[in-house]
């Protein structure tokens, strides 16, 4: 069997400085090519992210941040390094739709090797690198190999919100 060996392999994904200044306090600061990686095998696998160190215009290096669409909770397992995990949920409307821009609860988590951080449903989440290493987690949400781009942005997650805002409150 030939196995091609240019292609990019179908676990690994990046998120680059570009499309992270979406949701950066500072769009025009100066931060690494590519702020975290990601190797995903969804539940069965487990997904490993690591985080670069160091920070953006004074912001800690972060991931992008999503919401979960439908009933969806995830486990986050610390492996090496220091952080914090952010977790929001926001108001509904009276069709249970979320309101991007107010913020119904938010928590900030401390996070390093060892500990385990639960994401409740409805809860949106990103975790920030506050150390002066690499941050490194292995998570156990889901990964539909099936979706178009399913390694970088799975179809599980939703990004609008946070894009909308610009990040978290
Ligand atoms: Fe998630």
């Amino acid at each position: 069997m030939q196995i091609d060996f240019t292609s990019v392999p179908k676990h690994y994904a990046s998120r680059t400085h570009e499309k992270m200044r979406d949701v950066l306090m500072d769009p025009d600061g100066v931060g690494p090519a590519i702020h975290y990686y990601m190797i995903r095998g969804g539940v069965d696998q487990k997904n490993v992210t690591v985080w670069e160190p160091g920070t953006i215009s004074g912001e800690y290096i972060k991931t992008y941040g999503h919401y979960h669409v439908g009933d969806l909770s995830e486990t986050y397992w610390i492996i090496y390094g220091q952080g914090v995990a952010l977790l929001q949920k926001l108001a509904e409307d009276k069709n249970g739709e979320m309101i991007p821009d107010i913020v119904a609860e938010f928590r900030a988590i401390p996070a390093k090797a060892g500990d385990e951080i639960f994401m409740p449903e409805k809860f949106g989440h990103l975790v920030v690198n506050t150390g002066s290493t690499y941050f490194v987690t292995i998570d156990d949400s889901p990964v539909d190999f099936e979706d178009r781009d399913p390694t970088s942005f799975p179809g599980h997650a939703d990004y609008e919100p946070v894009k909308k805002m610009r990040g978290f409150a």
